[in-house]
């Protein structure tokens, strides 16, 4: 078997890997497409900043203060650097969704090109998590704009030989997943980024499954933002980063308002700083921050292209063995081609909150459902799939126990 990553080490900065489960099982952790497991080296750097370091952020003249500012933006620079941008276009926000919702609120209040209205047209796809839906979707009602959307093919693919219909000189922005988190699939992003870009638009990235698992170069990819969340990176819950380019960032309107985020104050009025700031209001989730670049730190020293192979290994293999079990099929793309470490399956017959629980007694823990992605399940004809995610800590033995787990849950029922 290939060792791209040294499992046995990486799991040992893992404490939660030492936790017994019922039945005095071990932990198979196969959902860390909902959120990843933290490693000591986190949960040292949140605790070492209410140590050390805890005053808020951007206010105190006082040396905790400056100290706690420091290592706040030193936080911000390695999210910069992990990315291959600037530190100005980071935002810290408390989720992915919120970057969502901070950016639609933006547009609803915006000006020119940065503002939605009767007749524009705002652009999804059927592959999209509710958190890069409802966001556009309300947008779209609340001021009269249309929202369209990519259809979805049964392998997770997206069809785009309707891009001119999808795609209007009226489009003003256009929001997609880099990868599914139901399938694993990943689209053909080139070809709409381009049309988005042709007409003017704007190219939001949901990097949400993406930036967690493998090298990431913004630029490269040519959107105009960008989201993730931290908790799904080994990083603490309560942070996400909206990445935007400068002049954008700088030109729109703010999303909450209160400290920090203002220039000029009176009884009647404001201005806003400059980005980021302007979209910061309030003492931020300064220790989330902090173990968030602890988390990137981490994922950069085991290598993202490693934990990109590795991840499509186990895959291969899960995938070889599901298909291998009859009655089971498994949703979306067959292959490990155009897509990541995420793996649906449905089971003929039982529902998948009956598979979940049984496979949850061999101490696999996996994802149930519609997974926040209900349009894309509905589209497969289906009431929900199981879920499986790999990520740097899943090995081999992980997958063979998931796969007997999936049997045993087969059995369990059929038996019956
Ligand atoms: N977005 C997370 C998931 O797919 C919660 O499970």
């Amino acid at each position: 078997m290939s060792s791209i990553l040294d499992v046995a080490t990486i799991k040992r900065d893992f404490p939660i890997f030492n936790e017994e489960m019922r039945g005095g099982k071990r932990l198979v952790f196969l959902d860390s497409a909902a959120t990843s497991q933290k490693p000591i080296q986190v949960l040292d750097a949140e605790r070492n900043f209410y140590t050390t370091s805890n005053a808020a952020v951007h206010r105190g003249s006082y040396y905790l203060a400056e100290r706690a500012s420091e290592v706040f933006e030193n936080s911000r620079q390695k999210v910069a650097d992990f990315l291959g941008v600037a530190p100005e276009e980071i935002v810290f926000t408390k989720s992915a969704t919120e970057s969502l919702n901070l950016l639609a609120v933006s547009f609803e209040r915006g000006t020119g090109s940065l503002a939605i209205g009767p007749g524009d047209e705002i652009v999804v796809s059927e592959l999209e998590h509710h958190a890069n839906l409802l966001p556009w979707q309300q947008l779209a009602k609340r001021t009269g704009a249309t929202l369209k959307w990519f259809e979805m093919e049964q392998d997770g693919s997206l069809d785009l030989s309707a891009m001119d219909r999808v795609i209007t000189s009226k489009c003003k922005i256009v929001a997609i997943t880099h990868q599914s988190n139901v399938l694993g699939s990943v689209p053909d992003l080139a070809p709409i980024i381009a049309a988005t870009h042709a007409v003017g638009a704007l190219f939001v990235l949901d990097a949400c499954q993406s930036v967690p698992h493998q090298p990431i170069d913004v630029r490269a990819l040519g959107a105009d933002f960008m989201v993730f969340s931290g908790h799904k990176a080994l990083g603490p819950t309560g942070v996400g980063v909206l990445w935007g380019r400068a002049e954008i960032l700088n030109a729109m309107e703010p999303f909450l308002y209160g400290g920090s985020m203002i220039e000029t104050v009176t009884m009647t009025g404001a201005t806003w700083a400059p980005a980021p700031k302007k979209f910061e209001a309030g003492v931020p989730n300064m220790a989330q921050v902090v173990g968030l670049g602890a988390a990137l730190d981490y994922l950069s020293n085991v290598g993202m292209a490693n934990i990109h192979l590795w991840e499509l290994e186990l895959t291969q293999y899960a995938l070889d063995g599901l298909k291998a079990i009859e009655g089971v099929r498994v949703v979306g793309p067959q292959g490990i081609i155009d897509r990541g470490g995420v793996i649906s399956f449905t089971i003929a017959g039982l529902h998948p909150h009956d598979v979940g629980q049984v496979m949850d007694q061999y101490g696999v823990a996996v994802r149930t459902g519609h997974h926040c992605a209900w349009p894309l399940i509905r589209k497969l004809g289906l009431t929900g799939t199981t879920r499986a995610s790999f990520y740097l800590y899943n090995d081999f033995s992980d997958v063979d126990i998931f796969l007997e787990s999936v049997v045993g849950a087969r059995d369990y029922f059929g038996k019956r």
